[in-house]
């Protein structure tokens, strides 16, 4: 895929549903009675593995466009797979699965693509292990393939060494089938779509600051999930709008979800303007529309406990770091090494092979902006999100940028390369 500068963005798009509420309403709605019907589900790559995973373990789920049926059986309903869960590139169903496996009356296989076998489970294995769950990693290397036995559970409380809800929520779902409640103390409070969809479907589950707990054996119900758009998604729309000069985009149905919505703070707080009209809710979810506008931007340091709420962010905001007057200082941001690349390095090397005044720092990047970047040869190593990031800095480069692997946007964003052309006005 190549791409190169563009004169202005105009228009108004619609971002696919939100990839971690898709995932998390196909799993929910597989543990209700009844059914529940998804609509303006996310069909990327990851969330077709979450129903492929589940239809291996008995249930029946059906796919009308971007609306799911799933016909779920009840917390004690799933059954013993006959082959190995495949999770493709999916941390989310990797973690998230191995929660709910955990606390069933057989065992599983585990596994997914070469990216998922080198990404960390020691972080679900532990926590899991001390509720009673057997779980091997089968190469003993702390990653997948894994081994997974379920047993009786005990309800534990969990204080988790990192900001993650993939640690969060597969501690949670595997406190549904615990004998007692269950908890986690984070060190900053990252997405809370678990807690929320939890709620949802009538378990009970609560939280206070960076605690959550839930009560074990709910019945839960089979409900209409409407998922609001993608905020990690319309973030690479955002970030072009306020780049390329004259430009006036409207993102329609975004999830604002203040434990999401960490990238429109950062980005207005750079001297961004993005506007939120028709604030209303959707299945829990707080959602607008974002009226983004090009913008002059200055550059800041990000740290702390906004991290978890923009993680997937991250490289879009390198990117515009790079058009900001002065310095942008990325601190607090080592979980990035630990995504579907090491999301430090990948984006150090694309934007320095750009022309780009970028290093590394052990936690995140240190970012000089208002210098030109020049067109290049960039490797997405299969990143959906390093992908996306380099399409939109192409347009603000001079000269023409390559992608390697572009395709990999099926992850997240299918359409992604479709819906950027319909707003370019060469
Ligand atoms: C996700 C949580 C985040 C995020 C990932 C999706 C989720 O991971 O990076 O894309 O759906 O729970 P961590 O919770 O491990 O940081």
């Amino acid at each position: 895929m190549k791409y190169s500068r563009v004169k202005k963005l105009r228009g108004e798009l619609t971002v696919p549903g939100d990839k971690s509420i898709s995932h998390r309403a196909v799993m929910l709605g597989a543990l209700a009675e009844g059914t529940t019907e998804v609509t303006n589900f996310l069909l990327g790559a990851d969330c077709l593995s979450t129903i492929e995973c589940f239809r291996k373990l008995g249930i029946s789920v059906e796919l009308l466009e971007n609306t799911v049926r799933i016909h779920g059986k009840g917390l004690h309903g799933l059954s013993k797979p006959t082959s190995e869960l495949d999770t493709g590139n999916s941390g989310t169903t990797t973690r998230l699965i191995s929660g709910i496996l955990a606390g069933q009356k057989f065992e599983t296989f585990l596994n997914g693509d070469a990216s998922i076998q080198t990404r960390p489970m020691k972080r679900i294995i532990e926590p899991l292990t001390q509720m009673g769950a057997q779980i091997t990693s089968i190469r003993d290397n702390g990653c997948a393939p894994l081994h997974i036995t379920g047993k009786s559970l005990h309800g534990i409380h969990y204080l988790s060494p990192v900001a993650s809800a993939q640690v969060k929520s597969s501690i949670l779902l595997a406190g549904l089938y615990a004998d007692g409640p269950t908890s986690v103390t984070e060190p900053y409070l990252s997405r809370n779509h678990s807690e929320i969809m939890l709620r949802y479907f009538g378990a009970d589950a609560r939280s206070e600051g960076t605690h959550a707990s839930v009560s074990p054996n709910p019945r839960l119900t089979g409900q209409h999930v409407h998922v609001p758009g993608d905020i990690s998604s319309a973030a690479y729309f955002l970030a072009a709008g306020l780049m390329v000069p004259d430009s006036e985009i409207l993102i329609k149905n975004v999830g604002i979800n203040p434990t999401r919505d960490g990238i429109l703070r950062v980005f207005r707080e750079m001297g961004g303007s993005i506007t939120l009209l028709n604030k209303r809710q959707s299945s829990g979810e707080p959602t607008a529309d974002l009226l983004v506008k090009t913008s002059r931007l200055h550059g800041i340091t990000v740290s702390g406990s906004i991290i978890p709420t923009l993680i997937d962010e991250v490289p879009i905001l390198a990117v515009l770091a790079c058009f900001a007057e002065g310095a942008t200082v990325i601190k607090d941001a080592q979980e990035l090494k630990v995504k579907e690349s090491n999301r430090i390095d990948v984006m150090v090397k694309n934007l320095s092979a750009m022309g780009a005044h970028i290093r590394a720092t052990a936690d995140g990047m240190i970012i000089e902006g208002g210098h030109t970047l020049h067109g290049a040869q960039v490797d997405s190593c299969l990143d959906h999100r390093i992908a996306m990031s380099f399409a939109v800095a192409a347009l603000v480069s001079e000269g023409e940028t390559e992608i390697l692997g572009a395709d990999c946007v099926k992850i997240s964003y299918p359409g992604f390369y479709t819906d950027l052309k319909q707003i370019i006005c060469s």
